[in-house]
């Protein structure tokens, strides 16, 4: 009877019934906006392009396009998880892309991901 109940649980938090919705990778895109706005456009541009005023003057890394759908098929939702918690160097990007882990909150980070994800249209 115990074993049956413990199977029982691993399927459950395997397919995410026991996860909040942002555990799962579904944050809420406007909130994601609003981070954005305060934390990254500076960078990576109003509409996500990487043309951000404070990278006007750097010449040397391309910021992805985010609302590219081919550019950002190359990142999986963790890829950009780990890029904005841990920063740039941490992925062997520029590290001026700076590293949000203790600015952010996991749930904000997914928020900023569903936000991101929702400007490439296909
Ligand atoms: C000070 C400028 C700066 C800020 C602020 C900044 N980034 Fe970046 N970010 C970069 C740079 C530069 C890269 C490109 C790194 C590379 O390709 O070597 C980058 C890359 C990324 C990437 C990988 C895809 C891409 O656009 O090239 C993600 C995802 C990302 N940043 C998310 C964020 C998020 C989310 C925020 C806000 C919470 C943020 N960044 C704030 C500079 C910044």
């Amino acid at each position: 009877m115990k074993r049956i109940i413990h199977g029982t649980l691993a399927v459950l938090v395997a397919t995410g019934a026991f996860l909040p919705l942002w555990a799962q990778g579904k944050g809420d895109p406007k909130v994601g906006k609003e981070l954005h706005i305060k934390n990254c456009q500076r960078c990576h541009g109003e509409q996500g392009k990487g043309d951000g005023p404070a990278m006007k003057a750097v010449k040397t890394v391309k910021l992805a396009d985010w609302t590219n759908p081919t550019e950002m098929a190359k990142y999986s939702d963790q890829d950009l998880y780990k890029i904005t918690m841990e920063g740039g160097a941490a992925v062997g990007k520029s590290k001026l892309m700076p590293a949000y882990k203790g600015k952010l909150k996991e749930k904000e980070v997914w928020d900023l991901i569903a936000f991101i994800r929702s400007l490439a249209k296909k």
